[in-house]
């Protein structure tokens, strides 16, 4: 069965920001006076008119508890229950309201065995006992996964999600490499429950996720994917900055909104870029191309790194106030250590223009997400733009809620190009340890 549910609406741009902009819902058609979303098998849509319908139910179905908990983490302040397991429904679900006042029931059907606890696909892809055992925790490019299989048995994830931390406690035991990605743990605990492991090949370059000190203490090598993601992740800094200085995403949703009536003077004005000045915080392989990219702008850079570098073109090594004091964008690409977490905070903030834009994307806890919300509601700064975030992927209502930011899921070295190359480098990484050969890149 299938079908429209249509409501009656006064104000159907709020609609689309709550719908698209918060649900996440796709606009499946936009009939100018009438939106139509869909999500999966339903289809809600929003007519304008003169009294709106706050009446009715709105079911959003998922597959998996881990979703209808995604969605809570989005929707936890207008929530109106935590999400919890009925054993009557066999449901596990939660309830929000719209800003319209409809009840939203977001749910998952539960087998009754798989009540609260999820198990993992653990496929065994190329089964052999003779091989040494990896647990592959995603599914990568396929280029890597076959390179994988000639040396290690491959036991992988084939789920469109991330371990839990349960998930890989139950399977590390057994392994003797892992090939892992940023947003797994590899913690004191883990390493513990993993007497066999000798190499850990994180599916990135920045290794914040693993316990470095303690995996060299056990002797276990650990190795990451640095170079080959470099002009991917600097292309991507550059969508960010252009999109947050020229407000890209604010005008795109207003021509989509049918509110483009004809140029107007003084309409969605932003930031220049040329002949301005570039910030780097960090200039390291990602950093320097960043600023590459930015003498084609005819742009003074400017860096801030603990070291003093020597890039193919004009940059002055500063102090990190004269950073903040002086540029126009500033971006950040230095790793998340105890040195950098929170490098800056409020009073760092308080020192950048009022004009600048932050573009972020190295690791989130570099900043102080809570002050960096601060600044931007109080326009303290212009605008910011994310593809990192402190509590990754949680993301602050707050911040999805301003209109000055440009917000991106990790997406900076997220080329089929550039997937495929960090999947080869990180199979042959891990190859290279069993075989007691050198890798291309090793942290410890
Ligand atoms: P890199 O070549 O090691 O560059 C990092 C630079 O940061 C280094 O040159 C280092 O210079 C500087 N740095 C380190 N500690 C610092 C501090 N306390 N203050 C100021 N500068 C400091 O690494 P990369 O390949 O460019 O990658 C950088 C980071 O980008 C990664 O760690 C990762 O977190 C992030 N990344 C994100 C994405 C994404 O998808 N968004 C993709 C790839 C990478 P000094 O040693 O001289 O200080
Ligand atoms: C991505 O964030 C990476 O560190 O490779
Ligand atoms: C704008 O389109 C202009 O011609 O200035």
């Amino acid at each position: 069965m299938s079908g429209i549910i249509f409501f009656k609406t006064v104000n159907l741009a709020k609609i689309r920001e709550f719908y698209e902009g918060r649900l996440g819902l796709k606009l499946w058609k936009d009939q100018g006076k009438c939106l139509i979303f869909a999500h999966g098998s339903l289809k809600l849509g929003f007519c304008e008119g003169q009294a709106s319908e706050t009446g009715g139910i709105i079911t959003f179905v998922y597959d998996s508890p881990a979703e209808v908990d995604a969605s809570y983490a989005r929707f936890e302040k207008i929530a109106t229950g935590k999400p919890e397991i009925s054993e009557y429904y066999k449901i596990y679900h939660f309830w929000a309201r719209d800003f319209e006042g409809r009840s939203l029931e977001f749910q998952c059907f539960i087998e009754p065995e798989k009540k609260g606890t999820e198990k993992a696909e653990i496929s065994i892809l190329n089964p052999d006992k003779a091989k040494p055992k990896l647990l592959l925790t995603r599914m990568i490019p396929e280029n890597a996964v076959d390179q994988l299989k000639q040396v290690f048995e491959v036991h992988a994830n084939t789920e469109p999600r991330n371990l839990s931390k349960a998930e890989l406690l139950q399977h590390i035991p057994q392994m003797d490499g892992l090939l892992c990605l940023l947003g797994d743990t590899i913690d004191r605990e883990l390493l513990d429950a993993a007497p066999k492991l000798r190499v850990i090949s994180n599916y990135a370059v920045g290794y914040n996720n693993i316990d470095i000190d303690y995996a060299k203490s056990k002797n276990i090598a650990v190795c990451n994917t640095p170079g080959v993601l470099t002009e991917s992740t600097a292309d991507l800094a550059w969508a960010l900055i252009m999109a947050a200085s020229r407000r890209i995403v604010e005008s795109d949703k207003f021509v989509r909104r049918g509110e483009f009536v004809g140029w107007e003077p003084l309409l969605f004005l932003g930031q220049d870029l040329h002949h301005r000045t570039l910030g780097i915080l960090g200039l390291g392989r990602i950093g320097e191309a960043v600023g590459k990219r930015a003498t084609g702008f005819g742009m003074k850079i400017l860096y801030h790194s603990r070291t003093e570098k020597s890039p193919s073109y004009e940059a002055t090594r500063v102090d990190l106030e004269t950073l903040l004091k002086e540029s126009d964008i500033l971006s950040i690409h230095a790793p998340l250590t105890d040195k950098t977490r929170h490098l800056i905070g409020k009073k760092e903030l308080a020192m950048m223009k009022e004009t600048a834009v932050l573009i972020n994307t190295g690791r989130g806890a570099i900043v102080d997400e809570k002050e960096l919300i601060k600044a931007l509601q109080e326009k303290r700064i212009f605008a910011a733009g994310f593809d990192v975030y402190e509590h990754e992927p949680q993301i602050p209502q707050e911040l999805l809620d301003l209109e000055n930011v440009v917000v991106l899921p990790h997406i900076g070295s997220a080329s089929f190009a550039t997937r495929a190359a960090m999947g080869e480098m990180a199979a042959e990484n891990a190859i290279a340890i069993v075989k007691g050969e050198k890798p291309k890149s090793r942290i410890v």
